[in-house]
């Protein structure tokens, strides 16, 4: 399992550093990113509500192996906060792991822990 995200101000990739840190697990750019084991997108939400272009690129071509996915977005989006995620999520079919604020906090952190926790050990199952 690899963590791959996209970021344009810097939020969604101090969030998947973190991740990475309590994890072990690699965070690669999605720019840099060659996928040939599942991952879990990190992405962020744009233009009121929207799915990045860069990331709609990357899935188009690699959404087969996203196991699940996190979208950082502002609160102040109100409904349309971390809607990215809701629409990979419903495309793609795979579980919207975390709605995170800005860069997110320990808890978040800690929740996008133990999901990757308990996917690892049902794969191994
Ligand atoms: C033009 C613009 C539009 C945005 N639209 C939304 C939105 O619709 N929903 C949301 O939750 N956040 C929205 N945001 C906030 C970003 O998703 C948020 O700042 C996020 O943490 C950015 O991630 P990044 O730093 O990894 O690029 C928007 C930000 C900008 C600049």
């Amino acid at each position: 399992m690899q963590l791959i995200f996209d970021s344009m101000t810097g939020n969604t990739r101090r969030f998947a550093c973190k991740v990475a840190g309590l994890t072990g697990l690699e965070a690669v750019a999605l720019a840099d990113a060659d996928p040939h084991q599942p991952y879990l997108l990190l992405t962020y939400t744009f233009g009121s509500g929207a799915v990045p272009d860069s990331t709609a690129s990357f899935l188009g071509q690699h959404g087969a192996l996203m196991r699940g996915v996190v979208s950082s977005g502002s609160f102040h989006w109100g409904d349309s906060f971390g809607r990215a995620g809701d629409m990979i999520a419903a495309q793609y079919g795979v579980p919207y792991v975390a709605r995170v604020n800005k860069s997110g906090n320990a808890a978040d952190v800690q929740a996008v822990a133990d999901w990757l926790g308990a996917y690892v050990s049902h794969a191994a199952d």
